[in-house]
């Protein structure tokens, strides 16, 4: 068996070497500089600002209310943070959707401004002209399909995508974003069978999330895969700790050293 392809730098030509190659790829969200660098040092291939950060780090109910310059601030940290680790960031909603002229305005602000090496824009095959005229000024684009969190009331709600009738309109979709340019196509809530489908009808990589073990990549939200967070954990979600409880502890054991006077111990001190 040949050696894994382990880039010093993961650029979007090894996504599709580790593709052609059978080799899977992790993705996680990030949003700030230290977390960044904790999972580029782990060797997460891809970090994304996800406008999931509108929930997770802002406290909204979706991902509609954050905008461009929140976004551009996350992904500044996140680019500070990260060595080797290939940064993409989302669009958010309003900013791309309107014409291919604003998704490339948007776009190049992520690129120029705050450093990204690609983003992530949602919707199927209404965004190929978007997708084509990122990719054509020069931003590498991942196209996310399938449940699409920004049309959540389009949707009506968080479902599952791709059931039944539906399923080959999602695979047109990836087939016409991929001739469009998009490097990488990502799908959210999508059958297991229909991503796996969907990985073999392209030629680029996909990545999923609640998508099932087809895809090329995964990808999760890090407070989700954490356990940071307090409300219910989606089914496709692992949790491979329990941070809330070990943040909470920690905070009521610092709460009760002050009260009791033990901290700060002399080791913390200062002499005159
Ligand atoms: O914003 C986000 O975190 C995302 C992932 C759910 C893929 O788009």
């Amino acid at each position: 068996m040949s050696e894994p392809i382990s880039p010093k730098r993961v650029r979007t030509v090894h996504l599709q070497q580790f593709k052609d190659a059978g080799q899977k790829f992790s993705m996680l969200t990030a949003y700030d500089a230290q977390i960044a660098s904790i999972f580029d040092e782990a060797g997460i291939e891809l970090l994304l600002v996800g406008d999931s950060a509108s929930s997770v780090m802002m406290g909204h109910s979706s991902t509609l209310p954050i905008t461009t310059e929140e976004m551009l601030v996350f992904t500044k940290s996140v680019v500070n943070g990260a060595n080797r680790a290939l940064v993409v960031a989302d669009l958010p909603f309003g900013s791309y959707e309107g014409s291919p002229a604003q998704a490339v305005a948007t776009g190049v602000r992520f690129m120029k401004e705050a450093g990204a090496q690609a983003v992530k824009i949602e919707g199927g095959a209404a965004m190929a002209d978007h997708v084509h005229a990122l990719v054509s000024a020069g931003i590498p684009v991942i196209a996310h399909i399938g449940f699409t969190p920004q049309s959540e009331h389009a949707l009506g709600g968080y479902r599952v995508q791709g059931r039944g009738e539906s399923a080959q309109a999602l695979i047109d979709d990836a087939l016409a974003l991929e001739a469009a340019g998009a490097f990488c196509v990502l799908m959210e809530m999508v059958p297991e069978e229909l991503a796996t489908q969907v990985d073999r009808a392209l030629r680029v990589p996909t990545i999923g999330i609640g998508a099932g073990n087809g895809t090329t990549g995964q990808v999760l939200v890090w407070q989700d895969m954490l356990g940071l967070g307090s409300g219910r954990v989606p089914r496709f979600v692992k949790q491979y700790a329990n941070l809330r409880e070990v943040v909470s502890q920690a905070a009521a054991q610092y709460r009760s050293d002050v009260s009791a006077g033990s901290f700060p111990a002399p080791e913390h001190t200062f002499e005159g």
